[in-house]
C-alpha cells in the first residue's frame, strides 16, 4: 500500500500489517495506508476475514502526537476509515501486542474481533495528554465493557492488562503465540465457526448505564475541571454514548477538538516530547559500552537513603544499606519494610514480593562493605566537610570501575569528586523527597565525568522508573537553584506583611501542589535552613543580612516544621493553621533590616514576585549552560517541584505570559523593591529575547 502499510494474502486471510516505528504511531501515511488496505479488503472477494497486526515492538500506540499541534488537523479521515472497517462484510480481527493506546484502541474497537498476546497493555492514555479519544473511544468502549467501566478507563488513562480485558470482554481470545500467527489462526477459527461481522456501533446500552458513576465522574471533574478540561468533556463524551452513535460521535468530536486546542492540552503535550528529550544527552556517542550496574550501595540510610534504596530493591537490584550505627541501619531496615507493608496493605504489592524486596537488602556499619557494589549512591547529612571525608573513603574503597554517586541537593560536586580521588568515576544523583515515589531524577554532570559514568546513569534512571534530567555543576543545580530564588521572594513577602497561607494560597490556586511555606514544612525547615547555612559558608550569600533570616530563625527556635508540629503552620497531624509566632517573628525582623511592612500585599504580587524570578534564574541556567534545554527546566520543575504540568512548566508558562511582560514586571520591581543585592536585574538571554519578541521555549544553546 505504502511504506508503512502491507496487505498481502495468506489462503482465505488477508493480512493487513503496520510497519511505523517506533510505536507504529498513525501518521497521515498510516491512516492513508489502512485507506488503501481497506479497500483492497473490500475489492477482494475472495478474502475472506482480514487480520490487523503490527510489526515490531506493539500494536498501534496512538496517534500521531507530533501532528496535533499542525492547525489543519482532523480526526475526521480516521474516523471515516473506522467506519468502513466496521462496516467490511467479513471478519476483521484485531491481533494486539505490545502497548495498544489510544487510537490504537480505537482502531482494535473498530474491528470484529480482538485477540492480544497475553503480555499486551490496553488503554486510554489521552488524559495525559490533556484529550479524549477522539476516534469514537468514548462511544465505543462502553458498548463494549459499561459505561462504569469505560469511564475509569478513560478517565485515569491507566492501562490495562490482557487478562483483565478478556475478562471485560474487551478481548476475545488471549494467546502466548507470535501476534500475528494467532491473529491469522484465530480468524480461521472464526471463518470454520461462520463467525458473523459484529460492528460494536450497532450495540446500544441500556437506558441509564453507569448513571451513578458518570454523576460521580461530573462531581470530581468538576473539581478539577478549572485545570484539567478534559475530565469534564471525558463525562459528557461517555455519556454521550448513551445516544445513537452519530449523535455521540458529534459530541465527541466537538469536544476533542476544543481540547486538541486548550493551552491545558497543548501544555501535556510539550511535557511528553520534553520528558523524552531530556534522557537524550547532546555529544554522547550512542556505541558507549554502559557499565554493569548489579549491586549498588547507599552510604547513609536516613531519609532519602531509604527512598533510594527502594528504588533498586523495586526493580530486583540488590541493595547494601550502609549506617554509622547498628541501631540506625534497624530503623531504616524496619521503614523500608514499614513502605512496603502499607504497600500491601494497599493491595499494590503482595506479601510474597515484600520478602523478595526485603531479601534483596543487606546492611553494614563499616564502609569497607561497600567494596562491591557496581555503585554507591552516598546521602549522609548536606554538610561539605563531611561529605568530602566520606567520598575520599569511597575513593578508596569501591573498586575500580565503580561508580559513585551522590545525593548532594546543593554542594559542589566537582570539589567532591575531586575529593574522591577518581573524578571520572563521580556523578550527582539527586533525588527527591519521597525518593521511591517523586519521578524527578537530576543528573548532575561534573566537569570530569565519564561520558560513559553518565551514559550508565541515565540508562539506569530509565529502568528505575525516573524521569531524568541533566544538570551541570553549579549551587542547587536546576532545580534548587531555582527554587532558592522563590523561597527568597516567599521569605521576603512574608516579612514585609504577607501571611504564609497568602503566599501559599496565591500559587496553589495557579494549580501549584503546594505553596512553598507548606513545601518548606513538609521538607524540613532544618534542611532548608542547613542549605542556606551551607551556602554562606561557601560564599554563596549575598552580603544582606536579611536574606533568608526567617527560615534561619525559626530553625534557631527548633521549629523545623511538620516534624516538630512548629514551622510556618502550626500542625495537627497534617492539619495545617496559623502559626502566630510567625507573624510576630516577620515584623520584629523587618524592624531589625528596615524592612517597610505594608498591608496592601495582593496576590498578583505574591505570584508575579515568586514565578518571575524563577523565570529569570531558568533563563541564567540556559545562558550558563547548566541546562542543555529550556524544555529540561520544564521537566525539572514539573516533576520534581508539583509545578503544575496543566501550565506546561515555568519556561512554557513564561511564553505563554509573554517574556516583554515578565522583562517589564522584573523592571518595575527593581524599581519599587530596590535592587541593592541584584535580585531583580534580568538575565541577558531573558532581556534579549523579550527584545525581539522571541520564546524562551525556542532558544537553542549555541553549537
Ligand atoms: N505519537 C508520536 N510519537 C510517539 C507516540 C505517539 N503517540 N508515542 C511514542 N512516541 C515516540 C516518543 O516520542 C519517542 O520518540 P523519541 O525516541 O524520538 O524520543 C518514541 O516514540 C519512543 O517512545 P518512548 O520513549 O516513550 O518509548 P517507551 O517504550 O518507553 O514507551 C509507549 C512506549 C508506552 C508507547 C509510550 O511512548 C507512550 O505512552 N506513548 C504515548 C501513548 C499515547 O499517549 N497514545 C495516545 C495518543 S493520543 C491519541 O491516540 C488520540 C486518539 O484518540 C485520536
Ligand atoms: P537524613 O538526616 O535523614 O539522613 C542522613 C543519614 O546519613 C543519617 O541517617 C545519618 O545517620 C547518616 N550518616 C551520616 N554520616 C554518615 C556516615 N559517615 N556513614 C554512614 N551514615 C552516615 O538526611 P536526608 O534528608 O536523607 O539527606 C541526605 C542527603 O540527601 C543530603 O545530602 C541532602 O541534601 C540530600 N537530599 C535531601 C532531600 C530531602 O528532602 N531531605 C532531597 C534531596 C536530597
Amino acid at each position: 500500500m505504502n511504506a508503512t502499510v502491507s496487505y498481502t494474502r495468506a489462503g482465505p486471510l488477508a493480512l493487513l500489517r503496520i510497519a511505523n516505528p517506533p510505536v507504529n504511531a498513525l501518521s497521515q501515511a498510516v491512516i492513508e495506508g489502512l485507506s488503501q488496505a481497506v479497500q483492497a479488503f473490500a475489492d477482494d472477494a475472495d478474502a475472506q476475514a482480514l487480520v490487523i497486526a503490527c510489526a515490531g515492538r506493539t500494536f498501534v500506540a496512538g496517534g500521531d502526537i507530533t501532528a496535533f499541534d499542525a492547525p489543519d488537523f482532523s480526526a475526521r479521515p480516521f474516523n471515516t476509515l473506522l467506519a468502513r472497517l466496521e462496516a467490511l462484510d467479513r471478519p476483521v480481527v484485531a491481533a494486539l501486542h505490545g502497548t495498544a493506546l489510544g487510537g490504537g484502541m480505537e482502531l482494535a474497537l473498530a474491528a470484529h474481533y480482538r485477540i492480544a498476546h497475553s503480555t499486551t497493555q490496553l488503554g486510554f492514555p489521552e488524559v495525559k495528554l490533556g484529550l479524549l479519544p477522539g476516534s469514537l473511544g468514548t462511544q465505543r468502549l462502553p458498548r463494549l465493557i459499561g459505561t462504569e467501566r469505560a469511564l475509569a478507563m478513560i478517565t485515569d488513562g491507566q492501562s490495562i492488562g490482557a487478562a483483565q480485558a478478556l475478562n471485560w470482554g474487551l478481548l476475545d481470545a488471549v494467546s502466548a503465540e507470535e501476534p500475528e500467527a494467532a491473529g491469522l489462526k484465530y480468524a480461521q477459527s472464526l471463518l470454520d465457526s461462520q463467525a458473523p461481522v459484529r460492528p460494536s456501533s450497532a450495540r446500544s446500552l441500556p437506558a441509564g448505564d453507569g448513571a451513578a458513576s458518570l454523576q460521580q465522574a461530573a462531581e470530581q471533574a468538576q473539581r478539577k475541571g478549572r485545570y484539567y478540561p478534559a475530565l469534564p468533556a471525558i463525562v459528557e463524551a461517555v455519556q454521550a454514548a448513551g445516544l445513537p452513535f452519530a449523535q455521540g460521535e458529534a459530541v465527541e468530536a466537538r469536544l476533542f477538538e476544543a481540547l486538541r486546542a486548550s493551552p491545558q492540552s497543548r501544555a501535556l503535550r510539550h511535557l511528553f516530547f520534553a520528558q523524552r528529550q531530556a534522557a537524550r544527552v547532546p555529544g554522547l556517542a550512542k556505541d558507549l559500552v554502559l557499565r554493569a550496574v548489579q549491586h549498588v550501595g547507599v552510604l547513609g540510610a536516613g531519609t532519602m537513603g531509604r527512598g533510594i534504596a527502594i528504588n533498586f530493591l523495586n526493580v530486583g537490584l540488590p541493595v547494601l544499606l550502609v549506617e554509622q550505627s547498628a541501631q540506625a541501619l534497624q530503623a531504616a531496615v524496619e521503614a523500608i519494610r514499614q513502605i512496603y507493608q502499607a504497600n500491601v496493605a494497599k493491595g499494590r504489592l503482595t506479601a510474597a514480593a515484600l520478602e523478595q524486596r526485603m531479601g534483596l537488602l543487606s546492611g553494614a556499619v563499616n564502609e569497607s562493605a561497600l567494596a562491591n557494589c557496581d555503585l554507591v549512591i552516598e546521602a549522609v547529612f548536606e554538610d561539605m566537610a563531611l561529605k568530602k571525608v566520606v567520598c575520599a573513603r569511597l575513593g578508596a574503597i569501591c573498586k575500580p570501575g565503580a561508580i559513585i554517586a551522590t545525593n548532594t541537593s546543593t554542594l559542589d560536586v566537582d570539589a567532591l569528586a575531586v575529593a574522591t580521588g577518581r573524578p571520572q568515576d563521580v556523578v550527582g544523583m539527586h533525588f527527591f523527597s519521597p525518593a521511591h515515589v517523586m519521578k524527578l531524577l537530576e543528573v548532575v554532570r561534573g566537569a570530569q565525568t565519564d561520558p560513559v559514568v553518565l551514559a550508565t546513569v541515565m540508562q539506569l534512571a530509565r529502568s528505575i522508573g525516573k524521569v531524568a534530567v541533566v544538570s551541570g555543576v553549579c549551587y542547587g543545580f536546576i532545580g534548587n537553584r531555582m527554587a532558592e530564588v522563590y523561597m527568597r521572594e516567599a521569605e521576603f513577602l512574608i516579612m514585609e506583611g504577607a501571611s504564609p497561607s497568602q503566599v501559599d494560597a496565591a500559587v496553589e490556586d495557579l494549580g501549584m501542589a503546594m505553596g512553598p511555606c507548606r513545601m518548606l514544612d513538609l521538607a524540613g525547615i532544618d534542611v532548608g535552613a542547613k542549605t542556606v547555612i551551607e551556602y554562606g559558608k561557601a560564599g554563596g550569600l549575598p552580603p544582606d543580612a536579611s536574606y533568608r533570616a526567617l527560615v534561619r530563625r525559626l530553625f534557631e527556635g527548633g521549629q523545623f516544621g511538620q516534624k516538630t508540629g512548629l514551622g510556618y503552620y502550626r500542625y495537627e497531624g497534617r492539619k495545617a493553621s496559623p502559626n502566630p509566632a510567625v507573624d510576630a517573628l516577620a515584623c520584629e525582623l523587618a524592624q531589625t533590616h528596615g524592612i517597610v511592612r505594608r498591608n496592601d500585599i495582593g496576590r498578583e504580587e505574591i505570584t508575579e514576585r515568586l514565578l518571575y524570578p524563577l523565570i529569570n534564574e531558568g533563563a541564567r541556567i540556559l545562558e550558563e549552560g547548566i541546562a542543555y534545554r529550556p524544555a529540561d527546566i520544564d521537566v525539572v520543575w514539573t516533576c520534581g517541584y508539583g509545578f503544575p504540568d496543566h501550565v506546561g512548566g515555568p519556561i512554557f508558562m513564561a511564553d505563554q505570559i509573554g517574556l516583554p511582560r515578565i522583562a517589564q514586571r522584573l523592571a518595575h520591581y527593581a524599581q519599587t523593591r530596590g535592587n541593592a543585592y541584584g535580585y531583580w536585574s534580568m538575565s541577558p538571554l531573558l532581556q534579549s529575547l523579550a527584545e525581539q519578541g522571541r520564546r524562551l521555549s525556542d532558544w537553542k544553546a549555541p553549537a
